[in-house]
């Protein structure tokens, strides 16, 4: 079985220029790689680190709102944008802006939002975090095609491949209007874009951004708020001499999924953003901030650290994870983030003397990858009544012994050439599990190589790893779990309110891409 048909695409659909031979890199390479991912280096000179000031990006207002909904509107649209500083970089974005617009959310009231997509490609929304009935989810080929395009060609060839037969089931064209009823507590969520085959490219381009939840409980908490609490999306990129983003496609046009050979395990870029940002600075007050980190990067790992540490340590106070506030704060010196996880934290600024720059940088990564930012702390005398409270939420603790099935996933690299969860590329409409609603499930995911899991619907909570107890960034409801090469994590995951097909996958976008992704419906 060669790559392409392992993709799922039939010579039928492809030209025949499409049916290049493809090679099968070394896999005791791959396995020499402890973390993911190849550097795709940019083709300009970048930038000095610190001289951009960090973007935050721009709350979505609703366009109206009655006693229980809000309604929103986003045009997907192609943007010219000022990413490093002097060059122009189109990107695809949502209204524009990369980020795109931060969606804020309260917990109880249903937000609509209406997405119009004006790109050349086809697209599909999905709501990372988000508790969605599966209509609304973003499966990934419920094709938003373009404005104005029509039938056959629009959709990208899709429609002829093998088992595409839902292709164009739910396939609109120029807008879809997504619910999401809001029956889930205070979170930070983000939403990007999750076509079969071509989330990495997309969301490379630009298709991201923030939806925070807000509810009462986390409101009456004296958690730092308003300027002091900032999103933070991670994300590394790498620029073609153009000024376009630079990415390693099989296909310039996107017809084809996959990335060149080389790129297999993953694209890294030598181009860390944060909030669309290369190497941004801050200036803070001496004060607490909430930073709600999110890695959306492609494949990139960070280990996070603060440098200098403050004296005492313990620089990072973690008060969140994936799915919400933890039940306690849990201190880091360093944190590690796998893509799509995001990490709720409070720096107390006030550790440190007057003036000092503080570089948050990646301990795992070398030269220009090993800096994320900087905050430089103000000497200005300024009050804060804020805390982190010991107790930060009652986080219920689900039973092990309420689970009613035990299913094993192997996120693997198949011999032939993509990846798989047990031994099966992803083919739409193929179940690997029929949880039943209400019900608790022990899944266990194990790898051969490094892979971030992520499961739609509901977010689950780590029972053990390795067999084990759950490490240290394991802790409250998670979605995504980062596995590194030969682990075995169990998780338990209640299946509540919604029944239908939905998504668990691999969030190292060049993995899930090329295959490793499964559907499971609740019934
Ligand atoms: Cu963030 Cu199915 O993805
Ligand atoms: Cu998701
Ligand atoms: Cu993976």
């Amino acid at each position: 079985m060669n790559r392409r048909r392992f993709l799922g695409l039939g010579a039928s659909v492809l030209g025949a220029g499409a049916l290049a031979a493809v090679t099968v890199p070394a896999a005791a390479r791959l396995l020499a790689e402890g973390r993911p991912g190849r550097l795709l280096s940019s083709d300009l000179a970048l930038p000095e680190p610190f001289q951009v000031p960090l973007p935050v990006p721009a709350v979505l207002q609703p366009v109206r709102t009655d006693g229980t909904t809000d309604y929103y509107e986003i045009t997907q649209q192609v943007a010219k944008l000022e990413i490093l500083p002097g060059v122009r970089t189109e990107a695809w974005t949502y209204g524009g802006t990369f980020p795109g617009p931060t969606v804020v959310t309260r917990s109880g009231r249903a937000a609509v939002v209406k997405h119009r997509n004006e790109l050349p490609v086809a697209t599909v929304v999905h709501l990372h975090g988000g508790h969605t009935p599966a209509d609304s989810d973003g499966y990934p080929i419920d094709l938003l095609l373009p404005v104005g395009s029509s039938g056959a060609g629009a959709d990208q060839g899709m429609s002829g491949m093998p088992g595409m037969q839902h292709a164009t089931g739910n396939t609109v064209t120029g807008e879809r209007t997504h619910t999401y009823p809001g029956n889930q507590r205070a979170a930070t969520l983000w939403y990007h874009d999750h076509r079969m085959g071509f989330t990495g490219p997309a969301i490379w381009r630009g298709l991201a951004g923030f939806h925070l939840v807000h509810d009462d409980e986390e409101n009456a908490l004296p958690l730092p708020k308003g300027e002091r609490d900032l999103p933070l999306m991670l994300a590394d990129r790498a620029f073609a001499a153009d000024g376009s983003f630079h990415y390693p496609a099989t296909d310039a046009a996107l017809a084809v999924p996959g990335v060149t050979d080389d790129y297999m395990n993953g694209v890294l870029g030598d181009v860390i953003l944060v909030n669309g940002a290369p190497w941004p600075r801050l200036d803070v007050d001496r004060a607490r901030y909430r930073l709600r980190v999110l890695n959306a990067s492609n494949a990139r790992l960070y280990r996070l650290e603060l440098d200098p540490q403050p004296s005492g340590g313990d620089a990072l106070v973690q008060i969140g994870s994936d799915g919400g506030l933890l039940a306690a704060p849990v201190t880091h010196d360093a944190l590690e983030i796998a893509p799509a996880e995001r990490f709720d934290l409070v720096v107390d600024f006030s550790r440190y003397a007057p003036g000092t720059s503080v570089r948050l940088v990646n301990r795992f990564g070398s030269g220009r990858t090993a800096e994320v930012m900087r905050f430089d702390v103000s000497s200005r005398q300024v009050s804060d009544d804020s805390t982190v409270p010991d107790k930060l939420s009652a986080v219920e603790a689900l039973d092990a012994s309420a689970a009613v099935a035990t299913r094993h996933f192997r996120f693997r690299r198949s011999r032939d050439d993509g990846w798989t969860i047990n031994d099966d590329p992803y083919q739409p409409g193929r179940d690997l599990a029929r949880p039943a609603l209400g019900s608790i499930e022990r899944w266990r995911f194990s790898t051969d190589l490094h892979h971030p899991v992520h499961v739609h619907l509901n977010p689950f909570q780590v029972l053990t790893r390795n067999g084990r107890d759950p490490g240290p960034y394991d802790a409250g409801w998670k979605d995504t779990v980062d596995l590194w090469p030969a682990e075995v994590a169990e998780v338990l995951v209640r299946f509540t309110d919604y029944r239908g097909t939905y998504l668990l996958h691999c969030h190292n976008l060049e993995h899930e891409d090329m295959a490793m992704m499964a559907d499971f419906t609740v019934q």
